[in-house]
């Protein structure tokens, strides 16, 4: 039986290279959730030179977390739209137990809850590897990997036939260490927290894309019964 009324809020926790975008996208053909990437939001403010844009990008680039303030300006804003009544997945957020607290606070003056918090488990080891081969497609954001998802056609984007790709300036070997610093010092601790809420649910994320997309389909079938 499902903790809350609908709509559903799902958490994807996971250091950099976990998948939470990659498996993110997948649960919202699967589910018809919305995708919320805080990381997503904060480029897209970079890149257009807000204010937050400018407080978020020499952080970003040294893989520092942002401070609270303006992730949750920026997600606040993102969670007004109308379509996030289809129910959202969390990427990337929370990741301090301070967003925690205000994601709570947000989600119980709607008369909501978190419906699950999906923890992907994987060896810090090999996820420099996974997040220096990554790029995405310029035009929709399709997420690739130079080894582990390329596209059918090189070149080509599977998902809607652009030729453009990009990738991101804070995947590199020596940013990504901080990143998974900042992981293990301030997100982790949130584990405990969902567990404690009875709403954890650990995958193991070292297996391939496909099988990791299946078993999420049966823990969410499951927590949103
Ligand atoms: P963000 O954009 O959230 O980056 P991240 O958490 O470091 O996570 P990544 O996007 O690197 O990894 P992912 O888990 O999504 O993996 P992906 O699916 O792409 O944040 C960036 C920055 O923004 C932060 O450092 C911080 O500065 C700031 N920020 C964001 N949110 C914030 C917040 N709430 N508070 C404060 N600051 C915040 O996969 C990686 C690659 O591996 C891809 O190429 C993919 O194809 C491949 N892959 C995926 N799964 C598999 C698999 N099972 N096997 C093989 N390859 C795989």
């Amino acid at each position: 039986m499902s903790r809350t009324a609908a709509p559903a809020v799902v958490i994807l926790l996971g250091p950099p290279g976990a998948g939470k975008g990659t498996q993110a996208r997948m649960l919202e053909e699967d589910f018809g959730l919305v995708q919320l990437s805080t990381g997503d939001l904060l480029r897209a403010a970079v890149a257009a030179g807000t204010e937050a844009g400018k407080r978020a990008k020499a952080l970003m680039n040294a893989g520092h977390l942002v401070p609270d303030d303006v992730v949750l300006a920026v997600l606040r804003d993102r969670m007004a739209a109308p379509d996030v009544s289809r129910g959202v997945i969390l990427d990337g957020f929370p990741r301090t137990t301070r967003q925690a607290a205000a994601l709570d606070g947000l989600l119980a003056s709607a008369g909501q809850a978190v419906s699950a918090a999906i923890s992907l488990e994987v060896d810090d080891a090999a996820m420099v590897a996974r997040v220096a081969g990554r790029f995405t497609c310029a035009s929709c954001g399709e997420g690739y990997h130079d080894s582990f998802k390329t596209p059918a056609h090189a070149g080509q984007c599977d998902a809607c036939g652009s030729t453009e790709f990009k990738r991101r300036p804070d995947d590199n070997p020596e940013t990504v260490a901080e990143r998974l610093k900042e992981y293990h010092a301030e997100t982790a601790p949130l584990i405990a927290h969902y567990e404690t809420e009875g709403v954890l649910h650990r995958v193991d994320a070292m297996g391939p894309i496909a099988g990791i997309r299946a078993e999420l389909a049966e823990v969410l079938s499951r927590a949103m019964a």
